[in-house]
């Protein structure tokens, strides 16, 4: 299987410009290890680990399996410690960062100084161009359509707005469960996509085996946004929060029990290793762009 190259490809080193979504409770060191392993680029949020003993103890399991780069999500809001975390990271060489909340400025030095990049999620214009203002390397658009805190423009719109609006590197986050999906992506102007919802439904994913069942019977119908959960927009499977909704009281539900996924559980249909989705997503990519040339009537 070819290599895909993108802008986001050779900044990282990757084979394939898909990144396994730090997802909470979800992606730790094994879906991170599987999906670099893969050719993708692993990645897992530092809240997963709640302590810098934690974190160190995962990344030292990480660099036993894998030598390829990884990257993290890290919350710059001040609402978790990150110092300590960001020099363990960088001493692990984790070299791609995405902000949540907060400055970038924050970690720009550091990062760049040991090779890294920096990529700061958004959902609008005006904070892309914030983002942009202070440095960033590049910007994740969270879409609509995106599992886990979502945006309200979905990847098809947004991914070309920003990318011609700001003029720097997009990913695209929300809708890609499959090669056709990346392609479309791709297509958009998007140099990578992060896969979340897709990779619920892994082997190696922490997602309780009854929450991989039901993204993987669930359809986009089954779908629903609500800040009522996080007090922002995220997209929940609607049967694990219907107690919530409608008994606000249980709001110390244990955070296990209330499933977070996008729409493009519409085209996940079965658990299986990590490595296997990232191989039949390029598959399928290659597949698409080889049909979509025959288009051409020249
Ligand atoms: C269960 C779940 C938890 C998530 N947690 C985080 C997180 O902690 N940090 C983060 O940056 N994004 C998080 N996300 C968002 C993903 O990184 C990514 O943007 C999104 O899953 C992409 O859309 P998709 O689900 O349609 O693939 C989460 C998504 C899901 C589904």
């Amino acid at each position: 299987m070819p290599k895909i190259v993108t802008e986001f490809t050779k900044m990282v080193g990757v084979d394939y410009p898909i990144i396994g979504a730090p997802m909470f409770l979800i992606s730790y060191e094994e879906l991170t290890v599987a999906v670099a392993q893969a050719g993708g680029l692993g990645a897992f949020p530092l809240p997963n680990y709640r302590t810098a003993q934690d974190l160190a103890s995962a990344l030292k399991k990480i660099r036993e399996k894998t030598d390829k780069p990884i990257g993290v999500n890290i919350h710059l809001s001040g609402r978790f410690e990150w110092k300590e975390q960001l020099a363990l990271c960088l001493n692990a060489g984790v070299t791609f960062f995405i902000t949540s909340l907060g400055d970038p400025r924050l970690i720009l030095d550091d990062v760049h100084a040991n090779g890294g990049k920096v990529f700061a999620d958004l959902i609008s214009l005006d904070q892309a161009k914030k983002a942009a203002d202070r440095g960033v390397d590049g910007l994740v658009a969270v879409a609509s359509d995106a599992g886990g805190h979502c945006g309200s423009t979905p990847t098809i719109i947004l991914v070309p707005y920003l990318k011609s609006k700001v003029g720097l590197p997009v990913i695209a986050a929300g809708g890609v469960s499959t090669g056709a999906q990346m392609a479309a992506a791709i297509a958009l102007g998007a140099c990578a996509v992060v896969v979340g919802t897709r990779l619920i439904a892994t082997d190696e994913s922490r997602a309780l085996p009854a929450y991989k069942q039901a993204v993987v019977a669930a359809g986009p119908e089954d779908i629903v946004c609500t800040d009522k959960i996080t007090g922002n927009p995220a997209s929940w499977l609607a049967s694990s929060i219907k107690d919530f909704r409608e008994r606000p009281e249980i709001g110390s539900k244990r955070w296990l029990d209330l499933w977070s996924a996008g729409k493009s559980v519409a085209q996940v249909d079965e658990i299986k290793p990590a490595a296997d989705v990232i191989r039949e997503i390029v598959d399928e990519y290659a597949e698409v762009c080889k049909a979509m040339s025959l288009t051409l009537d020249e």
